[in-house]
């Protein structure tokens, strides 16, 4: 990882950053937007991953809850294809450089501009009785987080646009005054077929989303064979009974997306295929190739949380390697800020 990091730029990988908060069950929507994407960027970047459980407890948690959840996050992601001898994957909260850093840039970014963040007028309102400092300044851990690594790409989602783009700022603020210390992030825009957006199979307007108190709106990674094809044969859809492609088909667009990504197929021979028959027909055939690409998967995660040794070994060796790289940032940091060097 060293030798990588401090080689010449023009033979240097790419450095990619990116966490996923562990906030309960992963869904379809995770994985097809972010996490199979995480697996297939580790041959060309230099990849850190890390579960932030640091930004989870902005909103309040039930430590064992949250224990649980890090560790099946930590699990889900490795069994999904994040290999630990290709990237580095870690716990946030097991390396400390990120709350160290954090607070030196939360005194270079302004109240307006956290108080302009959507997501935090958006969680102020759902948690009106815990609008706590660390919801306020959530952008500047994950803008921490970021620049530690150094990273030249960060891939997130439309959501978490603004928090880039504002770590990006504060970036620059600090290379101004101080010299040029972070890397300004980009942010990692997946290929079409890479960013498919999916929708709720009740609501097909709304994103899908493991919140949805409808559970037979979402597919969780982990759902049973069986419960997968009952959520998809009871998928909305409309009435036309016709396997196409077309504006306000919300229904069978989202449906025909999905089997896209999970057979490789295209629209046009999806159409095909399925020309003269019926959507239950289809709804099956999604169900049956979703339920076949998750069943190694959830082999995978079985066997990984029955050996938590294994998975220890993995989280301490990825901690210990991720403060490798962001301990270097931090001493910069330090030194440039003006603080007397402690020699630890
Ligand atoms: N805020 C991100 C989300 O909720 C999670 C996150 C934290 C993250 N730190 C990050 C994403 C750094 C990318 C880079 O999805």
């Amino acid at each position: 990882m060293a030798e990588t990091l401090s080689a010449p730029q023009a033979e240097r990988k790419k450095i990619i950053f990116s966490g996923i908060q562990p906030t309960g069950v992963f869904t379809l929507g995770n994985y097809i937007g972010a996490i199979r994407n995480w697996g297939k960027l580790q041959e060309d970047y230099r990849c850190v991953y890390c579960v932030v459980d640091l930004h989870a407890i902005t909103v309040r948690q039930d430590p064992a809850a949250l224990r649980r959840h890090t560790l099946e996050a930590y699990a889900l992601l490795m069994a999904c294809g994040i290999d630990p001898e290709k990237s580095i994957l870690f716990i946030q909260s097991h390396n400390p450089h990120h709350a160290e850093c954090a607070w030196v840039l939360n005194c270079c970014t302004q109240f307006g501009e956290l108080s302009r963040m959507t997501q935090f007028k958006d969680k102020a309102a759902r948690y009106a009785d815990n609008i706590n400092a660390g919801l306020f300044t959530y952008p500047v851990l994950m803008a921490a987080d970021i620049l530690l690594y150094q990273a030249d790409l960060v891939p997130v989602g439309v959501d978490q646009k603004q928090h880039l783009e504002l770590a990006r700022d504060v970036a620059g603020r600090f290379n101004n005054a101080f010299g040029k210390t972070f890397v300004l992030p980009d942010g990692y825009i997946p290929k079409a077929d890479e960013g498919a957006r999916i929708m709720s199979l009740q609501d097909p307007t709304r994103k899908m989303s493991k919140s949805d108190p409808n559970p037979k709106g979402f597919v969780a990674i982990l759902d049973e064979p069986d419960v997968i094809m009952k959520k998809f044969r009871s998928a909305v859809t409309d009435s036309e009974a016709r396997v196409a492609y077309a504006p306000g088909k919300d229904g069978i667009n989202n449906l025909m997306s999905i089997y896209s990504v999970f057979t490789g197929k295209s629209f046009p021979v999806i159409e095909e295929e399925f020309a003269g028959k019926g959507y239950g027909d289809f709804k099956t055939a999604v169900g049956e190739a979703v339920a076949e690409t998750l069943r190694p998967i959830q082999e995978r995660y079985k066997e990984l949380m029955g050996d938590k040794a294994y998975l220890e070994e993995c989280y301490r060796r990825g901690a210990q390697q991720a403060m490798a790289i962001s301990g270097r940032t931090l001493e910069k940091v330090y030194k440039r800020t003006g603080f007397i060097p402690s020699g630890r």
